[in-house]
């Protein structure tokens, strides 16, 4: 069965990239799936808290094995039974939230290749299913590099103009080289949310596929990415939104 590389990824920032990461990755967990997600985001990493992953339990992060100072496996941290997850694997590869490794990076150089490096050694050495990147949003280098090593991105976007138009620039610039990419509506206003043929016309508008339009939720943002949500409130109609866009990337395989 084919293994599939997703980057999340925004042209604006704050629309939900992390939240779906840990979200999505959790509900392809729960089908069975062996699912690792990285934090890309190496200037501003956030998926860990989402996690509840101090810095403490990462023995090597990210950034050590981009300085060739361990393995990959070694900075891959197994949450599965932390997190109460009943089925598949789910793994997490994070940053250094360290100021000065940060600045370090940040003069870094980073190509494709490397990105690709990362997800072929997940999927060869740990049988990953899913390689879920979690990306800094805009178009700084090492995001777009991480978008292009993937297989496709899932770009999510609210439904404020701004957001519309510079999403619509980074579709094009993606598509220059070659890239599929999907669009995930987050946090739209519910009286839009209700329109049924929202995705529709964004989909027409920006010129690729609609995987789905998520509501905002006074709940989500309640509960203050202080876990993943879809496991605390598996009924909730974000969590189902959510499964049902799981069993859809699961179909793709
Ligand atoms: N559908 C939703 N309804 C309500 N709140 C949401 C929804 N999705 C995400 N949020 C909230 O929005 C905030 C920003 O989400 P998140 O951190 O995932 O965005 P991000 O794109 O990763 O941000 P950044 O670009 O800074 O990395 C969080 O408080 C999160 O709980
Ligand atoms: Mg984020």
């Amino acid at each position: 069965m084919p293994k599939i590389t997703i980057a999340i990824h925004s042209y604006r920032g704050g629309t939900g990239k992390s939240t779906t990461t840990a979200n999505l990755a959790t509900a392809l967990a729960m089908l069975g799936h062996k699912v690792a997600t990285i934090d890309l985001d190496l200037t501003s990493p956030g998926l860990h808290v989402i996690f509840n992953v101090g810095q403490s339990m990462l023995e090597h992060t990210l950034n050590d094995y981009l300085y060739r100072r361990c393995d990959l496996k070694d900075c891959v941290l197994d949450i599965t039974d932390r997190l109460g997850i009943p089925n598949g694997r789910l793994y997490f590869i994070g940053s250094s939230m360290k100021p000065e490794e940060i600045a370090q990076l940040m003069k870094e150089e980073y190509n494709e290749m490397l990105f690709k490096q990362i997800a072929t050694t997940l999927q060869e050495e740990l049988d990953i299913d899913f390689v879920i990147f979690d990306t800094h949003p805009g178009l700084v280098e090492d995001t777009l590099m991480a978008v292009l090593s993937s297989d496709f991105s899932i770009i999510t976007m609210r439904m404020d103009r701004q957001d519309i138009s510079g999403t619509y620039l980074l579709i094009q610039i993606l598509r220059q080289f070659g890239k599929v990419c999907y669009l995930l509506i987050n946090m739209a206003p519910p009286e839009l949310a209700k329109m049924a043929n929202l995705s529709e016309e964004i989909s027409k508008t920006l010129g690729v596929p609609v995987l789905g339009a998520i509501p905002f939720y006074d709940e989500v943002l309640a509960y203050r990415s202080k876990g993943v949500f879809i496991l605390h409130h598996p009924q909730h109609h974000y969590s189902l939104q959510i499964l049902r866009l799981a069993k859809t990337l699961s179909s793709w395989r």
